[in-house]
């Protein structure tokens, strides 16, 4: 969908559709009253008649509204007005666009981006819109032979910031929206492709076209001879069991000279189905998603790319197909990573430690100021957090406090759990330096504390996404997390430069 800021009333706007909001016990908005006003008491007319309260999420068309330039009214319902907060604005958005997407508009202008949302300026709000609006108009049909498309679905919008004044920040919100949002679009796609399809050599491919697509993307594919000259024992390890071979993708957007790059390994297991340490039948197929890790550095990547930033962003995929075989890694085996330390592989599934290990060990060579891996790496974080909240882990508290921080300006929320020392024990293997797996407490803290001893060379932070990167029953598919918490950060950052003045 296409997307423009601007100021001006609402009853004023040559559109298909205005959005205006209306709070509970039919409180009206700003540009609800201006309507109001301009119809000579119609909105408050309807309101009165019982049609419409203003429940959070509820929304009501109206046709043929006398004294306004638009085709159509949508009331969208934003519930209590003292409790309208992120979450209730976000939730508006999406019954917006929804009953938008539905009207037969092709084009609306809206107005929720104008109403106060506690701590938030207008560039916030639209920004939040549009990744909200896009989020929530997702379809993924591609492998469906008959699409369930609305008969005139919307296509573009304005929305609305409250004076001319914001402008130019709402514009650069619209930029960034949009490029967030077509990241996430990445994601959800490259994460909701079945197996059979999206498999090491097709995450490759996609890099590759990334690359055709952007100038500022260089893209390198090392195949199963290449790590193997390196010495890439744990990631070889993890695919030795399947037909499709392993690939470590590297994507490199240069922004900005030769500054400390920002990098972001993602776990790429095309399918897990275990491994000889063989997963129960049930909802298996939900491990094609554990490959959302490498779809989210996807994300980011082509969300960096749109955006033209000027920095140094790299990323890295450990692509990967975790299969039982004849020729597959048995509990038991001792192999030998990148890093020169040695791993006993106690069990096959505890297998994305084990590609991401290689490959955190692989990007000391970018010199990072930093280092972000993205994975589904334990059930035991879903036991933790649920499905709200992303685990975070780190060795240096100023990133983690970046990443908290991210993660609560895009509402794409993140909770940090302690990597003290204390734990490192459970990983004791007694016949190599370490063991993959570290029982049954603290799963997550366990399976980060294995990570933490391959990237002592720089800032490092890990976000399990278990919990966070698809939803299951019967809304099932990638959610495009944390793409949102990545890009803040990565704005955040570039903001920070500004800010001391050196660019
Ligand atoms: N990909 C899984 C983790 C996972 C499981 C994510 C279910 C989301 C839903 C990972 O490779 C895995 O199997 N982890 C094991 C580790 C254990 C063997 C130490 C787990 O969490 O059970
Ligand atoms: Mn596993
Ligand atoms: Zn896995």
């Amino acid at each position: 969908m296409e997307f423009s800021v601007k100021s001006g009333s609402p009853e004023k706007q040559r559109s298909g559709c205005v959005a205006i909001g209306i709070f509970r016990n039919r409180r009206l908005s700003t540009a609800a009253k201006a309507i109001d006003q301009a119809s000579d008491g119609y909105i408050s007319g309807v309101l009165r008649r019982g049609d419409f309260n203003g429940e959070l999420g509820e929304t009501l068309l109206l046709l043929e509204v006398p004294g306004v330039l638009c085709d159509r009214v949508l009331l969208v319902g934003c519930g209590k007005e003292r409790d309208f907060d992120e979450k209730a604005y976000l939730k508006a958005v999406t019954a917006c666009v929804q009953a938008l997407d539905k009207s037969g508009a092709t084009d609306a202008t809206g107005y929720l981006t104008e109403l106060a949302v506690r701590h938030h300026e207008a560039d916030w709000k639209v920004r939040q819109f549009i990744v909200q609006a896009e989020a929530a108009l997702y379809r993924f049909d591609q492998l469906k032979t008959r699409k369930e498309e609305p008969r005139r679905p919307l296509k573009r919008m304005v929305l609305n910031v409250g004076s001319r004044r914001e402008l130019p920040a709402g514009e650069r919100a619209v930029r960034e929206g949009m490029a967030i949002a077509s990241g996430m679009r990445l994601t959800r796609d490259l994460a909701n492709l079945p197996p059979n399809i999206c498999k090491p050599e097709y995450l490759a491919e996609q890099a590759r076209v990334l690359a055709r697509t952007y100038d500022s993307l260089e893209v390198e594919v090392l195949d199963e001879k290449q790590m193997e000259e390196l010495g890439m024992g744990a990631l070889l390890a993890v695919a030795r069991g399947s037909a499709n071979p392993p690939r470590l993708v590297v994507m490199r957007h240069q922004g900005a000279g030769d500054d400390k790059p920002q990098v972001f390994v993602g776990k790429g297991i095309t399918f897990d189905t275990g491994g000889i340490s063989l997963k129960p039948g049930e909802a298996m197929d939900e491990m094609k998603f554990d490959m959302s890790g490498a779809a989210s550095v996807f994300g980011v990547m082509r969300a960096c790319c749109e955006l033209q930033l000027p920095m140094n962003v790299v990323g890295v995929v450990a692509a990967a197909e975790n299969m039982p075989d004849g020729n597959a890694s048995r509990p038991g085996d001792i192999v030998t990573t990148l890093s020169g330390q040695t791993v006993e592989i106690l069990n096959t599934d505890a297998e994305g430690r084990l590609v991401l290990c290689d490959a955190l060990t692989y990007v000391e060579r970018f010199e990072p100021a930093a280092v972000i891996d993205i994975a589904t790496l334990t059930g035991a974080c879903i036991i933790a957090l649920g499905h709200v909240a992303s685990g975070l882990l780190a060795n240096h508290s100023p990133l983690a406090n970046d990443l908290l921080h991210a993660g609560r300006t895009s509402f794409d929320r993140a909770w940090e759990l302690p990597l003290w020392d204390d734990y490192q024990e459970q990983l004791d293997s007694n016949f190599a330096d370490m063991a993959n797996i570290g029982g049954r407490p603290a799963g997550t803290i366990t399976a980060a504390s294995f990570l933490s001893r391959f990237t002592r060379k720089y800032h490092w932070a890990h976000l399990d996404i278990a919990g966070t990167a698809w939803k299951s029953g019967k809304e099932k598919g990638a959610t495009g997390r944390p793409v949102p918490l990545l890009m803040q950060y990565l704005l955040d950052r570039l903001a920070e430069e500004t800010e001391r003045g050196r660019r």
